[in-house]
């Protein structure tokens, strides 16, 4: 059965173990369109409202790309100046409208719970592309995919896994969506380092806590960790009450070759749901690990498509149809 048929995805806290496998098993399918070794048309005539009133690169994009892979139109608003909610339109009307153009929405949005109040005026499903420092489902199921993946490259599984979440816990919406998915397997480690005034939040140590898992926070990146993940994070400036509380953040959590070769194991997978702040004050994941190849940071960008596809073939009921309306590639497509 299909529980996302015609649903909004606004939260981690619809998903349970069979949700999240359904939506693998269909990523997985996705595959052979991700990499042009076939087209489908199975969206065809099919339009994406994409809506996006904060910056975004990857979400933005590769929710287009996805519904564009399976055979779709895609309208974009970027901005929340270049639409009329700078005029004062309400959320509610906003959605009322766009909901009319479109046959599924995505939308990001800086303030907290933003996107569940849009989607309240939505007559199609809507799929919350992140909203303030709350919560990115999607982002937290590319991840979650990404950790099924490189475990199994390591013959493991999600239960039991030990991973160690690093920098800026407080306003990271990834990670917030990340630990409480976690929540749902078997004897989960949870290492935290991060400042103090950046911890995560105690709403989601509870729940880890709730759920029988372990726990263990540090304020610095010392000693040895025996992770199977080191899941690295940007220092979140923009949620800052100002640029001078995230400076004295800023660079205090830094992951080089040097670092992670002293304190993790030589399978640790490093991840980070980017962008990185690659400048030089930042600088949290250092391009010196570029060619570790337990760096998956483009592995999830990748990932991404796979799993953004995946929800809109099960939000618009066309999961079992995508080989029906396959055709061949013509040009030449590079083995990525
Ligand atoms: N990971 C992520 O949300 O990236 P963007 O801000 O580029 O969408």
């Amino acid at each position: 059965m299909n529980q996302f048929l015609g649903q909004h995805i606004l939260s981690v806290k619809q998903f349970d173990i069979d949700a999240i496998n359904q939506i693998f098993d269909v990523a997985d399918k996705m595959q052979r369109y991700a990499k042009r070794q076939a087209r489908t048309r199975v969206l065809e005539g099919a339009i994406l409202g994409n809506l996006f009133f904060e910056p975004s690169t990857r979400t933005r994009v590769s929710f287009g790309t996805a519904f564009n892979l399976l055979g779709g139109s895609v309208r974009e608003t970027t901005g929340l100046s270049s639409s009329a909610l700078a005029k004062g339109e309400s959320l509610y009307d906003t959605a009322r409208v766009l909901s009319g153009y479109s046959d599924v929405i995505a939308m990001r949005h800086p303030e907290i719970g933003s996107v569940a109040e849009f989607a309240k005026g939505s007559r199609v499903p809507c799929i919350n592309g992140g909203d303030g420092a709350n919560e990115h489902p999607t982002q937290a199921l590319l991840d979650l995919y990404t950790i099924k993946k490189e475990l199994q490259f390591h013959g493991k599984s999600i239960d039991g896994l030990h991973i160690a979440m690093v920098g800026d816990l407080k306003y990271g919406r990834t990670v917030h969506s990340l630990a409480k998915l976690l929540c749902l397997y078997k004897n989960v480690r949870f290492t935290f380092i991060s400042p103090p005034e950046l911890g995560m939040p105690q709403e989601i140590m509870d729940m880890i806590t709730n759920h029988g898992h372990q726990l263990n926070l540090q304020h610095s990146i010392e000693g040895q960790f025996d992770a199977d993940i080191c899941y690295q994070t940007r220092v979140q400036e923009e949620r800052f009450p100002s640029k001078d509380e995230a400076d004295k953040d800023r660079g205090k959590f830094r992951l080089n070759n040097a670092i992670y070769t002293q304190h993790f194991e030589s399978k640790t997978v490093i991840m980070h749901p980017l962008p990185r702040d690659s400048r030089a004050d930042a600088n949290e994941l250092d391009n010196d690990l570029n060619r570790n190849p337990n760096r998956a940071i483009f592995r999830q960008t990748d990932n991404g498509v796979l799993v953004r596809m995946a929800l809109f073939a099960l939000a618009l009921g066309v999961e079992n149809l995508m080989e029906e309306y396959e055709t061949p590639v013509p040009w030449h497509y590079a083995d990525k």
